[in-house]
């Protein structure tokens, strides 16, 4: 069983990034600028921001973040959204998910200028990726295209099944991998929940894209020997036993299904790391076109 060290491919890529923003600066462009909102105190997604933070500062990317009280009127959220979409110094910016009840995701998504929708979640962008056109690939399906080319993991003509058919990753995996393109070419199974009969789906796959957001829902019986795993789930599970007080995992029971496969991402340190390099280049190539 090989380990697909998400980490590692992520620096890879990153160092790559870093070199084309030093080459920005260097014929005196300005640092690509990135900004998230954050609403409220959710605090996975508090994570996320400061890690992608982290990791826009540590490329030479700008990044600022907005942090708004979880009691933010929709008005006020896309009076934001409208005031970055002016702002020339700002080249893309994510409004991190979740967001409160009271506000609707699909109008603040809808009013950002899909230029900067460095996330990809734009109906423009959405539109372009279906029809293969020069877009904004949402990250989490993007990284993984990235992981499955650094592994030379082939997919042309092999069975994939995706689990999980949100907007986010599996909707998009699912047609990008269907793609004739570079690892695309697959015979793809998008599976969620009225799925009927999923074990003898899931024993058919060589490649397996778990996105169901369900700690541990796959299990080895479920998948054949040799099948390629990737994870996207990230769940904190309550352990008094570690400092923080959880411990995470993926929709995978990594233990017992890293004995069948023949690759598989760990959770963390797989498809996280990799996600936020993609978003990283996704904010690369809109400050290029920005500022060229
Ligand atoms: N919440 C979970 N994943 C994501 C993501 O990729 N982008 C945004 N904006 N919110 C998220």
């Amino acid at each position: 069983m090989i380990l697909i060290d998400g980490k590692k491919a992520a620096e890879k890529l990153k160092k790559e990034i870093a070199t084309e923003v030093a080459a920005m600066i260097d014929s005196n462009r300005r640092a690509p600028h990135l900004v998230a909102i954050l609403v409220g105190e959710d605090p996975a997604s508090q994570t996320y921001v400061s890690n992608k933070e982290k990791a826009s500062h540590a490329v030479g990317i700008t990044s600022s973040i907005y942090r708004l009280s979880a009691k933010t009127t929709e008005k006020k959220l896309l009076d934001l959204v409208d005031f970055l979409n002016k702002d020339e110094e700002v080249d893309g910016f994510i409004v991190q998910l979740p967001l409160p009840e009271h506000i609707n995701v699909e109008r603040i998504i809808n009013s950002i200028d899909y230029r900067k929708d460095v996330d990809g979640f734009h109906p423009m962008n959405v539109g372009k990726m279906v029809l293969g056109q020069p877009c904004m690939v949402s990250a989490t399906p993007q990284g993984i295209l990235y992981l499955l080319e650094t592994y030379k993991i082939e997919t042309k003509g092999k069975n994939i099944v995706v689990l999980g058919r949100s907007n986010i990753v599996g909707t998009p995996m699912s047609i990008l991998l269907s793609r004739k393109s570079d690892f695309g070419n697959a015979t793809v199974t998008l599976c969620h929940s009225r799925t009927e009969n999923l074990t003898e789906i899931t024993q058919k796959a060589d490649i397996i894209i778990a996105a169901i957001g369900q700690p541990e829902f796959l299990k080895a019986d479920m998948v054949k020997k040799g099948v390629v795993i990737i994870d996207v789930g990230m769940h904190r599970i309550e352990d008094e036993n570690t400092e923080k007080g959880y411990h995470l995992t993926g929709d995978v029971d990594f233990k017992e299904i890293a004995k069948k496969a023949s690759l598989i991402t760990p959770v963390p340190g797989g498809v996280g790391p990799m996600t936020i390099a993609a978003l990283l280049k996704n904010t690369l190539l809109a400050a290029k076109k920005n500022t060229q």
